[in-house]
């Protein structure tokens, strides 16, 4: 299992996520809106947000739990959909998971994603 973990421009998650629910098999994700800075330091954000004095840029963070023969097409489909070709795109993340447990049914791993 992996977890894709996407930081994008906010403005590009509604054409990330019209792209990834297209994906059979796809079994969720979370959103939250982020803020941070890359190796501009935020120099380039368009509407920073001011934090003890400190300019951070406006991101969105997607995380999505797959099975690792998923993954690639996930990391594929974000990684097209969210490029504008300007600095400050984002990144994506893939990392192991060791564990999912479904709280309402107790199942684990694989079946609980
Ligand atoms: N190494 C990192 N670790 C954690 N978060 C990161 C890292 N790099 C980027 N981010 C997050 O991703 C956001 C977007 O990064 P960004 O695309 O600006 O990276 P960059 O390396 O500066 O590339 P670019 O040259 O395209 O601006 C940052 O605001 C930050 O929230
Ligand atoms: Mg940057």
């Amino acid at each position: 299992m992996k977890e894709i973990k996407a930081i994008i421009q906010p403005f590009m998650l509604e054409r990330v996520c019209a792209v990834l629910r297209e994906i059979e098999g796809l079994p969720g994700i979370t959103v939250s809106q982020v803020m941070g800075w890359g190796k501009s330091r935020a120099a380039d954000a368009r509407d920073p947000v001011q934090e003890a004095g400190i300019a951070f840029a406006r991101k969105t963070k997607m995380e999505i739990v797959v099975s690792a023969s998923l993954a690639p097409r996930v990391v594929a489909a974000i990684e097209s959909a969210a490029r504008t070709g300007n600095v400050g795109d984002g990144k994506i993340f893939v990392y192991d998971v060791e564990e999912v447990v479904k709280i309402r049914t107790g199942e684990r791993g694989e079946e609980a994603i």
